[in-house]
């Protein structure tokens, strides 16, 4: 594209552009797709189909790069730019009826950097003039890879630890959220590392979340396009096997109680054998004086004249009452 020739080819490039500021553009649309698509880019001007192709000139063009050129009836493919050689081609019965719509094969992101352009030019006494123009805006949205989630693999590790989990897609476009759901709750707290393709210009993405083992966990992660809001989740990845901890400082606790229950009762066993020894103690110290014979005889005295009085007073009152 150095010869003479291309540089009068970009001059009537130019040419142009400047004369669709005069002329106005009929038509702007935005197409949405997904890298690696084929799309129809429409330019349809149904006024020209009663003249003879010879007299119609159409370009598609951006405003650097060429994409197809039909000229005196023939399309001119040495016209077209490397990125787009093999790429775009008219479609359906474009002669009779007007319709120059252009199919787009293998979208790739560069494609929506530049507005891609079709203009109809009409052959007059005075040479070809510009009779219709459109734009045509692509939004190319990465067609990205499910994302793969990796755990901490045949590492092993214990409940409570703490634990890495990295999630990765590749060919992201553009920039995308990356989502976490550890037991059913969302998080956004997380690493996100992207790394930029320079010849796709598409985004590979890490993201990296640690988490907290526990006994029964479950871990995804989603990574959304904020351009067609596709998302797409990796597996449901589960955490069973982390050793419980919990269940052996449950063992421990227990010998714990044991032991203080068991000082408990040896403490309580011998308050207990205290209290006997000092029982049998003043029973010893009283027992040798029960055993004399004259307190014997004293106390049995007293007993019985506690027990007599009573009685005598009830024989009294009932001899009296007798009496009476
Ligand atoms: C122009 O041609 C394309 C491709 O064949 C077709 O999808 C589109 O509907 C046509 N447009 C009109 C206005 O006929
Ligand atoms: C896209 O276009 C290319 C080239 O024209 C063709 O080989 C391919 O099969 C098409 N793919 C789809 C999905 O239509
Ligand atoms: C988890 O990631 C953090 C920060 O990236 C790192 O410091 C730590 O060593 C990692 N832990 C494991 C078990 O790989
Ligand atoms: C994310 O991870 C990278 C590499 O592991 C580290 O350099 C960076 O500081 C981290 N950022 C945050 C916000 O944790
Ligand atoms: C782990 O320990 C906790 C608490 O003791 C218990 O509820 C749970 O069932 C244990 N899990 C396993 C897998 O042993």
């Amino acid at each position: 594209m150095k010869s003479p020739r291309a540089q009068t080819w970009i001059l009537s490039l130019i040419l142009m552009e400047l004369q669709t500021i005069a002329t106005g553009v009929a038509s702007h649309v935005q197409i949405k797709c997904n890298v690696g698509e084929n799309i129809t880019l429409p330019c349809v001007f149904p006024e020209v189909q009663s003249l003879p192709l010879t007299d119609i000139r159409v370009s598609w063009q951006t405003h650097s790069d060429v994409l197809m050129f039909l000229n005196y009836g023939t399309v001119e493919y040495d016209h077209v730019t490397d990125r787009y050689r093999g790429r775009t081609d008219f479609l359906g019965e474009y002669q009779s009826n007007g319709n120059f719509s252009l199919l787009l094969a293998g979208v790739d992101v560069r494609d929506e950097e530049e507005v891609i352009h079709c203009y109809i030019q009409v052959k007059e006494s005075t040479g070809f003039a510009l009779k219709y123009s459109s734009e045509v805006q692509l939004e190319v949205s990465g067609s990205f890879s499910q994302p793969l989630l990796e755990g901490p693999g045949h590492n092993s590790y214990t409940c409570k630890d703490r634990i890495n989990a990295t999630c990765t897609s590749i060919g992201e476009y553009p920039k995308p959220q990356v989502e976490w759901t550890i037991n059913q709750k969302k998080h956004h707290d997380h690493n996100v590392t992207l790394d930029r393709d320079l010849n796709t210009k598409l985004f590979n993405v890490i993201s990296t979340m640690t988490i907290t083992a526990s006994v029964d966990q479950t871990v995804q992660c989603s990574i959304k396009n904020t351009r067609n809001q596709k998302t797409r989740h990796s597996v449901l990845l589960r955490f069973p096997k982390c050793t419980n901890i919990s269940s052996t400082t449950a063992v421990e606790k227990p010998a714990r109680w044991r032991i203080a229950l068991g000082v408990l009762g040896v403490v309580l066993l011998l308050a207990l054998i205290g209290v006997a020894i000092f029982i049998i103690f003043i029973q010893k110290s009283r027992c040798p004086s029960s055993r004399d014979p004259a307190n014997v005889q004293a106390n049995g005295s007293t007993s019985v004249r506690i027990n007599e009085t009573p009685l005598l007073l009830i024989n009294h009152s009932r001899t009296s009452n007798n009496t009476n």
